[in-house]
């Protein structure tokens, strides 16, 4: 047990602290941590208090604008800094940490870090591994980072992020779950598990932190850090679901976003952090800034200096300042100005000080700091297997004419081209982990991942073509005669993996320079050509998609990115990746979803041209629609039954159907359930995702799924922002994608 043994220079308190700790020793195995929290906050200053709201990042290593401070040690021997963010590595964190516990009260600091897709082991990215729509792989995934995070010191990661987004444009939809509610509520809830698995505390576990709270990604036109503004029925129904789903599966942590909502910045915005997060969700963790946010809040007009915005952000439920500097330099005096009452600062710290106890730091402040563990997790074989597995479950198959794919493992000669082929770090994609002093050899490049799957009995040929930017084409004579030497050429091409990610919103989601020229000119060749788009968001390429005969979309699959891609190449895993985001025909298509409202004037064709606010140079349907992606078996669905035709508000409808793999080849099978409420108080969209089951099919082999529809699926937010369900009719679909709707039924909801 830690012994707090002040710094006092006067005898007297000395000896009066000494007794009323020595009686907190005493009573401290009996203690609940609610009473050690509060015996510890007796004993602070205002001063302490304040640091202990007050978060930097660690010298060299930024996530955002950096403010130079040279004396950060003697702020933590200070008692003024609470958390450091971007420490790694357990000797770092341990040097840190002794600092703190030369301060008078020797609390421990608390380290965070983006662990958003990986630690050392890199997974795909979240938005690649949400179309997985497997939430076991998702869990697996975030606990493996959690086991590789926490054996490097870290306690805390900025993650899961869980902004919903119906917009390719920004560019941070790499790192949330797509577009759709209900499946991206059930993907925060796994990540929250994988993260703090048996729970905070544990030492191969982390601490969640729920972004960004809220709405961050319907930023106005895609622009990052941008203007929010929807309806209290919208932010209810479409974005906070996932929030609520984080929180109900333990999350410790939230983190606020940049953005304004609705005229209010998110970091002051006490309908967001003191009405709902605290007030109706009852949390109990604490609120985290995002980067520089309290003190942003003057360019957003909100608040008028770093005093004004330190009281807006305090007072609307935001707990620590991450590298605005407004708490540490303000605080205090707004409190003894009595403009800040010292209960909330008391309930901030006390929030706070609760994750460090329930984290053990103050019982072993170096409990995550054992070079040991961090050298046997980081270097686990069965982490990236579990990588591997996760990325070519990643792999959407948009395109297979002719089933090119598979590509036989005796095919004698292939041409694997373009700039992405032998990339090493592009496979990680943005909000990585960049580890000091670990090189980047673990990542299986996408040519490793060839040459090892056939390189033994196959001739496998290179050309780069050309770079992913400029428009440089002296490459493309050489790749078209690689190409002419083989039998299938094999083209990887895509965005750069820093185009996408935070401040990379783009206004043009093509793929960018030549690349798509070169895929012409390799396509003139007449050889069958299999082109993989590497991205981290939705891009528009409409002519490459017309004249590819085969494309999979990779994403950015991390370390074992070239071994899963090589997987599905050669057959060795059956793509069945569905799209957890939209693909728009074009920019000016965006925003489009599959959700989306009727309108008086529904358009069910192209030629419906006074319907449904179709463009009249565009077709009304996306280039791919949410939940869509194939996979070498064809999947049939059979046998739609209803348990009953109606149900009553406390009722249920058992809704059962077969699915066939009907194809030679051993596959997994997404299976959406959509509904539909046909009439309501305010209107209801096409169709709602509102459960899914992945199934695994050998060849020729039926299974019967069944769902069940209770009250529950039918509700929403009415018109007053009340959850209720409305008898009526419903419509049931069962679909392999939202618009590729196999079986229908209808139902009645009674009274
Ligand atoms: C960044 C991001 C946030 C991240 C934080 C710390 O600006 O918005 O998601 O967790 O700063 O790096």
């Amino acid at each position: 047990m830690q012994q707090f043994v002040p710094l006092m220079r006067s005898t007297t308190i000395r000896i009066l602290c000494s007794l009323v700790l020595l009686i907190s020793l005493t009573d401290a195995q009996t203690m609940t941590i609610a009473q050690r929290v509060d015996s510890l906050l007796r004993l602070m200053t205002l001063d302490e208090k304040v640091g202990q709201l007050n978060q930097y990042t660690d010298d060299g290593v930024a996530t955002g604008p950096v403010t130079l401070d040279k004396d950060k040690p003697q702020q933590v021997k200070q008692g003024k800094l609470g958390s450091i963010l971007n420490v790694l590595g357990g000797e770092r964190t341990r040097s840190w940490q002794k600092i703190a516990m030369q301060s008078r009260l020797r609390i421990p600091l608390l380290f965070g870090q983006d662990v958003v897709h990986g630690y050392k082991t890199t997974f795909p990215i979240p938005l690649a591994e949400a179309c997985s729509w497997d939430l076991e792989a998702m869990e697996r995934a975030a606990r493996i980072a959690a086991v590789e995070a926490s054996a490097g010191g870290v306690h805390w990661t900025f993650a899961p992020m869980v902004d919903i987004s119906r917009d390719p444009r920004w560019g941070r939809v790499m790192e949330g779950a797509g577009e759709d509610t209900y499946l991206g509520s059930q993907i925060a809830a796994a990540r929250v598990r994988g993260f703090q698995g048996k729970g905070i505390g544990q030492t191969d576990a982390v601490m969640a932190c729920v972004k960004h709270f809220a709405a961050y990604g319907a930023a106005v036109g895609g622009r990052d850090y941008n203007s929010v503004d929807m309806s209290d029925r919208m932010l209810w129904e479409t974005y906070l679901p996932p929030f609520k789903a984080a929180l109900d599966a333990g999350a410790g942590t939230f983190m606020n976003s940049f953005n304004d909502l609705n005229g209010i910045p998110a970091t002051g915005n006490s309908y967001l952090m003191r009405d709902i997060l605290k007030g109706k969700w009852n949390f109990s963790g604490f609120v985290v800034s995002d980067w520089g946010s309290v003190g942003e809040m003057i360019n957003h007009g909100s608040v008028k200096d770093p005093a004004d915005a330190a009281r807006s952000a305090i007072l609307a439920g935001c707990d620590m300042d991450m590298e605005s500097r407004c708490y540490t330099g303000t605080l205090a005096k707004l409190v003894t100005d009595g403009v800040v009452p010292m209960a909330v600062v008391d309930d901030a710290v006390r929030r706070i000080l609760t994750k460090k106890f329930e984290l053990g730091l103050f019982d072993d402040p170096y409990r995550f700091c054992d070079p040991k563990r961090e050298a046997k997790a980081l270097n686990e074989p069965a982490h990236a297997a579990a990588a591997r597995d996760m990325a070519r479950k990643s792999i959407v198959l948009l395109k297979n004419e002719k089933n090119i794919l598979p590509i036989s493992k005796g095919t004698k000669t292939i041409a694997f081209i373009g700039p992405l082929v032998k990339a090493v770090k592009q496979n990680k994609g943005f909000w990585d982990v960049e580890l000091p002093g670990v090189d980047s050899n673990f990542i299986v490049t996408q040519w490793e991942g060839l040459q090892e799957k056939i390189g033994k009995h196959s001739t496998l040929l290179y050309a780069k073509g050309c770079e992913i930017e400029g428009n440089d084409r002296s490459g493309f004579a050489e790749a078209v005669e690689t190409a002419k030497k083989a039998d299938v050429v094999i083209l990887s091409i895509g965005e750069r993996r820093d185009m996408s990610g935070e401040a990379k919103s783009r206004s043009d989601l093509s793929i960018p320079g030549v690349q798509v020229e070169l895929a012409m000119e390799l396509l003139k060749t007449g050889k069958p050509v299999v082109v993989l788009i590497n991205a981290g968001r939705p891009l528009v390429f409409n002519e490459l998609a017309d004249a590819a005969p085969a494309i999979l979309y990779t994403w950015w699959l991390g370390s074992e990115a070239g071994n899963a891609i090589a997987d599905v190449l050669f057959g060795d895993y059956n793509p069945s990746a569905k799209l957890a985001m939209t693909f728009p025909r074009s920019v000016g298509q965006i925003p489009i979803y599959y959700n989306y409202y009727n309108t008086g004037r529904p358009a069910t064709g192209d030629n419906d041209r006074f319907y449904r606010s179709a463009y009249i140079d565009l077709s009304i349907h996306p280039r791919y629609e949410f939940g869509y992606g194939l996979g070498y078996s064809p999947f049939t669905y059979s046998g739609l039954k209803l348990s009953v035709g109606s149900m009553s508000m406390t009722g249920t409808i058992q809704a059962s159907v077969t699915i066939t793999n009907a194809g030679k080849y051993a596959g997994e099978e997404v299976v959406q359930l959509y509904l539909r409420d046909l009439v309501g108080s305010i209107i209801r969209p096409m169709k709602e995702l509102k459960d899914f089951r992945k199934i695994a099919l050998a060849p020729g082999e039926s299974k019967t799924i069944t769902f069940t529809i209770d009250k529950e699926k039918l509700s929403f937010y009415d018109q007053h922002v009340q959850w209720v369900a409305e008898p009526g009719e419903f419509e049931l679909m069962i679909g392999a994608s939202s618009r590729d709707i196999r079986q229908k039924e209808r139902f009645t909801l009674t009274k």
